[in-house]
């Protein structure tokens, strides 16, 4: 197998293969993941409240961040994987300039990430486009932004007033347009999900809790094996229900979202 790359990703999304996504915080479940055929794997920030058993993502620090990204890139390595490892750049880290942005940036990539998330629209496009001008591949995350919780007034659905889709619509092709090449969608209408994934070519949208009409989809590695210290989200499947294995669970989260029978988008239409 060849490791994965932004070539291959684009191939996917012309073939109209689905991208698939899962978080992985260690060495042994970044491996297992990739074993099971999961392309990209994210080390997010979700670790805070998964690991660290915080309230939300704010709390969590760059040192966190590089000692699980290195933990992902270590199992990787010792397995041969090919998994493409993108690393969340965490509250924070990326707000006070765009040369701060690359600093953290660096630290990431240095601890083994071939690409970095953040958050939001609007400010962030400059960003963006400053790191990938320098040689940093960057995800974009749209719709419900977890680090932005306090001001969004709790976890729940964005884009859903016209207003609001227009705002997202547009964020997302000015992200697009400087560079970004990848978009979570998190908690956006399926249909605005949809349309935005015809509308960006070269940047893939992976959803997650968004339909399934992105290019891909992502969930959070414990809450897919039906593991979650709150309340499950409703747009969750638990794959460990029917399967004998950890591994077993991600083989068939890789063989759903390809299939084109996860999400449903009946239950997730918001
Ligand atoms: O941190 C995380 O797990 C994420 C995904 C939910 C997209 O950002
Ligand atoms: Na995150």
């Amino acid at each position: 197998r060849r490791p994965v790359s932004l070539p291959r990703l684009q191939q996917m999304r012309e073939a109209g293969e689905k991208i698939t996504m899962l978080t992985a915080y260690d060495a042994t479940f970044a491996a297992v993941a990739d074993a099971a055929g999961v392309e990209c794997l994210l080390v997010g920030d979700s670790l805070g409240m998964v690991c660290q058993g915080l309230p939300s993502t704010v709390g969590v620090s760059l040192d966190t961040m590089v000692y699980h990204t290195e933990s992902v890139a270590r199992g990787l390595h010792r397995v041969q994987g090919t998994a493409w490892v993108v690393a969340d750049l965490p509250f924070g880290s990326y707000h006070e300039s765009k040369e701060q942005a690359l600093r953290s940036a660096c630290a990431l990539m240095q601890a083994g990430a071939h690409m970095v998330k953040l958050e939001g629209g609007g400010w962030t496009a400059e960003t963006v486009r400053f790191l990938v001008d320098r040689g940093v591949p960057v995800c974009a995350h749209l719709g419900l932004t977890p680090q932005t919780v306090h001001a969004l007034g709790g976890y729940r659905v964005q884009g859903k007033t016209d207003q609001a889709a227009q705002t997202l619509r547009r964020q997302a092709r000015e992200l697009q347009d400087a560079g970004a090449t990848m978009l979570v969608l998190e908690m956006v209408p399926a249909q605005l999900s949809h349309e935005l994934t015809h509308e960006l070519a070269h940047c893939h949208t992976i959803g997650i809790g968004a339909g399934n009409g992105t290019a891909g989809q992502v969930l959070v590695l414990h809450d897919m094996l039906g593991m979650n210290l709150g309340k499950m989200a409703k747009f969750v499947r638990n794959f460990m229900q029917d399967a004998g294995s950890v591994r077993g669970a991600m083989e068939a989260y890789v063989q759903a979202v390809k299939a084109g029978t996860f999400p449903d988008n009946a239950l997730h239409a918001w």
